[in-house]
């Protein structure tokens, strides 16, 4: 069984956050997504995967994932020069894939659970196909499902009037069989060759078409918002964080701060008098943490920040920032590099009207009111 994962694409949706690099290398609770597809494919068994890549950053990719020996795989690079659509990258795997069963994700796809135990049904099942099917609120956004008595009738890529709520994720158990039916296929209204027409057309040719559901967490991180959300979700629930320092309000032995909830805290931390941290929070490696700063919840700070902020929540501020703000700073997304230095109503208003501030930052951006 091979794997691919998807990184390329423009993520025009988050600029300025990808005007510097690949969506997929946004990182969720300090870790760039696209590792936690990898390494959900690493644990279903699978230890040759072919990275797609192309357009901004892809360089970035290379050096962050190499040759995958550090994450316990093989890594084979291949270019999709234009944004051509979801099949068109599958397509650009049929040397790669062989004749063997392939796994395909989608590198801004974020899960929470193994799918092992779909791996290894598809494995030994006759099916041509299994899409992971899960239950969204904005169906008109995603690929959708038509199930009727267990079994995929049609799939529609982004319905006007949706037949179902059942989105097609981003994760797909394929056959080589698929590349044949993407040779004949036409390019969309959006001009890509979607994978939803192809799994269409697999169906319509009487081929075999399971699915399995998706029945806790799963996000498309297509905006800040939903990144904001995953991130929350994933510092809450994600167990995979066995090196670094686990800590709640029993187990921190810091008099001089007020913490409460699930906190993850890196090496050689500096944290002030009087800070407050509400978890879930996580906090990286040689981050400082300065006087009565309150943060949380939903809240991580990469690696080398330094914050002093009135209070900062449901947010993400990346590595090496440095943020000196009177001000509550909430639903906001800061890059690495960021600076901001705000105290320009510290004398004005009364601590009980603290502006609230959103901020989208794009890498190496500087403010200073
Ligand atoms: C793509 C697929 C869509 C699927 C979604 C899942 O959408 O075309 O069928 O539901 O990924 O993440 P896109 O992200 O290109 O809008």
């Amino acid at each position: 069984m091979k794997g691919i994962i998807l990184h390329g694409g423009h993520g025009t949706r988050l600029r300025p956050l990808t005007h510097t690099g690949p969506k997929q290398l946004l990182p969720i609770a300090n870790k760039p997504m696209s590792q936690f597809c990898l390494e959900t494919i690493v644990e279903a068994g699978v230890t040759d995967v072919a990275i797609i890549i192309g357009g901004i950053g892809s360089k970035k990719v290379q050096e962050y994932y190499q040759d995958g020996k550090k994450f316990g795989v093989n890594i084979t690079y291949i270019n999709q020069e234009e944004p051509r659509g979801i099949a068109h990258a599958i397509r650009l795997c049929k040397e790669f894939v062989n004749e063997e069963k392939f796994l395909v994700f989608l590198g801004d796809n974020i899960i929470q659970k193994s799918i092992i135990d779909f791996v290894e049904k598809f494995k030994n099942s006759d099916y041509d196909a299994t899409v992971l099917l899960c239950e969204v609120d904005n169906p008109s956004r995603f690929g959708i499902a038509d199930v009727k008595d267990g079994k995929i009738l049609k799939i529609t890529e982004k319905p006007k009037n949706p037949i179902s709520n059942l989105a097609v994720t981003g994760i797909y158990l394929l056959t080589p069989k698929i590349f044949e039916i993407i040779d004949n296929l036409k390019p969309s209204w959006r001009n890509e060759l979607e994978i939803t027409d192809a799994l269409d057309n697999l169906l319509k040719q009487n081929n075999n078409i399971s699915f399995e559901k998706i029945t806790d967490y799963w996000k498309d991180t297509g905006t800040p918002d939903d990144i904001l959300h995953a991130n929350a979700e994933i510092i809450k629930k994600h167990p995979d964080f066995s090196k670094q320092h686990v800590v709640n309000s029993t187990g921190m032995n810091l008099d001089h701060i007020h913490i409460s909830g699930k906190i993850i805290l890196g090496e050689n931390y500096d944290i002030g008098k009087n800070v407050s941290i509400n978890g879930p929070v996580i906090i990286g490696n040689n981050c400082k943490i300065l006087e009565n700063t309150v943060i949380g919840p939903n809240v991580s700070i990469g690696d080398n920040s330094i914050i002093s902020v009135t209070g900062i929540e449901n947010s993400i501020i990346m590595q090496n920032c440095k943020i000196d703000a009177f001000a509550k700073i909430k639903d906001s997304i800061i890059a690495n590099n960021s600076e901001i230095k705000d105290n320009s109503l510290e004398n004005l208003v009364d601590s009980r009207h603290v502006p609230y501030k959103i901020y989208l930052l794009g890498e190496g951006s500087k403010i200073s009111v």
